[in-house]
């Protein structure tokens, strides 16, 4: 019934706890991407787990017999799992040989370390772009490191989020508008990704808390204090990172992910969407069953709520879909984690449900594609053809085998259904070498729009002059 052993793997690890996420026959590497890649990074460079590669260990040496002590047994206090049972003796010796092969070697760095990520020449990059025709892409700014939502501001400042950067930049346009120079507002915050104004107040989303600089346009030059909003939300580090956005009524929406691949959350307050005034104070859920939201934005007229949301891994490379959604009511549920994408019902969780009890998204967007941030196109630069319609950037996949994703789409709709799916901007995947990853999508006030990039902390711009 299940074609492939990933697949049949995938059905087996559903059954038991996260970490029982073993497949069979996988060489050490297949075994690092499907179990440790999530924490460790793709490429041992660490993110929510420390980099395998040369550090200073927290467990010993890095010897074979020290590695397999640490895997087997995992430090579950600090959200290292126990990898045993779940991978056999021989699986976690060969994931020991692997990590003692790199264990010394300098891997390179994320682009939030010290060490600048590597970039291609500028005319090299913007020429291996493809757009529409009429469509130009530049650099807006650079060295905003890993980059992440962006909010601009009624003076034209954009306010930009990062990950690892731990810090919140102000793009502040020079003179000729084409180009912005990259001032830091804050920094040694908890990956503050998500930024959103309101009532001239900029607010940052952390993993454990909601801060709030005032009067930001006058003050994001002279590193403004902050004040912490009282909420409490889970803080958990797995899609524990939380974006944040002014509804057009003048509340916060906040959403809180899953703090697992696959787990039931039904009864807790993770996969959930939250709306709240803008002191905190009545916090309440408005959308259940999603899994991982990172971007969201409100219909121009409508004003409903539309989100992407990252489907589960480990079914595989073709299942399921990430998606694209549209709460029309309060309470709705997505199918987080009983079904995935409007269609796949979860392996063990989906045992006795139907995905037809959930509201099916709008569009399927692909699997691993991992769509962020979106955004109506509501200037005036682009074609009336753009109008009211949808980019979604997605950041792309971490663990296919072959990579997908790493691009602007653009999503019509015909009220809330959705047209055509095609490409707004490819090229940020060059055959297997990535140059950028998309994460969030503004329009700018002349009508052109800004494309966030964390993976080399770029933030580009798009203008159209076709006529
Ligand atoms: C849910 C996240 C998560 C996953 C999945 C995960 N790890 Fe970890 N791992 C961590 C964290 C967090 C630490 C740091 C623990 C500490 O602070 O003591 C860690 C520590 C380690 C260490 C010790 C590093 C040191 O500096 O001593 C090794 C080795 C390791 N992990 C290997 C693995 C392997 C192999 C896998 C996959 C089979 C894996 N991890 C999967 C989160 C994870």
């Amino acid at each position: 019934m299940y074609k492939t052993a990933l697949q049949a793997a995938a059905i087996g690890m559903a059954f038991a706890s996260f970490a029982a996420t073993a497949a069979p026959a996988l060489n050490a590497q297949q075994l690092y991407q499907a179990n440790c890649a999530v924490c460790h990074g793709a490429k041992m460079e660490g993110a929510i787990g420390p980099t395998l590669g040369q550090h200073a260990w927290l467990h010993g040496e890095p010897t074979k017999a020290n590695l397999i002590k640490v895997i087997s047994k995992g430090v579950p206090e600090k959200n290292m799992p126990a990898w045993s049972p779940a991978l056999s003796t021989s699986q976690i010796a060969l994931l020991a040989d692997y990590i003692a092969a790199n264990a010394n070697k300098k891997l390179a760095a994320a682009p939030a370390s010290a060490a600048a990520p590597v970039k291609p020449v500028a005319s090299d990059l913007l020429s291996g772009f493809t757009l529409p025709k009429g469509f130009r892409i530049s650099v807006y700014a650079e060295g905003a490191n890993t980059a992440r939502s962006m909010a601009v501001s009624d003076s034209g400042i954009v306010y930009v989020g990062s990950r690892k950067a731990g810090k919140v930049y102000a793009l502040v346009p020079r003179a000729d508008k084409q180009t912005a120079e990259v001032v830091t507002v804050a920094e040694g915050l908890e990956n503050p990704i998500g930024v959103t104004l309101l009532n001239g107040a900029l607010y940052v989303g952390e993993i454990s808390r909601v801060i709030r600089f005032d009067n930001i346009d006058k003050r994001y030059a002279q590193k403004p204090s902050y004040e912490v909003v009282k909420v409490s939300l889970p803080n958990d580090k797995w899609h524990g990172e939380k974006v944040i956005k002014a509804s057009p009524d003048g509340k916060l929406i906040i959403p809180v992910g899953a703090p697992c691949n696959i787990c039931d959350t039904d009864d807790t307050k993770s996969a959930k969407i939250y709306r709240m005034n803008a002191d905190g104070s009545q916090l309440e859920e408005i959308a259940r069953g999603v899994r991982n939201t990172v971007g969201f934005a409100f219909h121009p007229t409508t004003k409903q709520l539309w989100f992407t949301d990252n489907g589960r891994d480990e079914m595989g490379d073709n299942t399921p879909s990430c998606e694209l959604n549209v709460l029309t009511k309060f309470g709705q549920h997505f199918g987080f984690p009983y079904c995935h994408g409007g269609v796949v019902p979860d392996p063990k969780f989906g045992q006795g449900r139907t995905c037809e009890e959930f509201v099916e998204p709008v569009a399927k967007l692909g699997p691993h594609v991992a769509p962020l941030g979106l955004s109506f196109y509501t200037g005036k630069q682009f074609p009336e053809a753009y109008r009211n319609n949808i980019f979604v950037a997605e950041h792309g996949s971490w663990n296919r085998s072959t990579k997908i994703g790493y691009n602007v789409r653009l999503i019509t709709l015909y009220g809330n259904k959705m047209v055509s799916d095609t490409s707004f901007i490819d090229g940020f995947l060059r055959g297997d070498e990535v140059v950028g990853r998309p994460v969030d999508v503004v329009t700018l006030a002349d009508g052109s729009l800004l494309i966030s990039d964390d993976y080399a902390g770029r933030i580009f711009r798009v203008t159209y002059d076709g006529k």
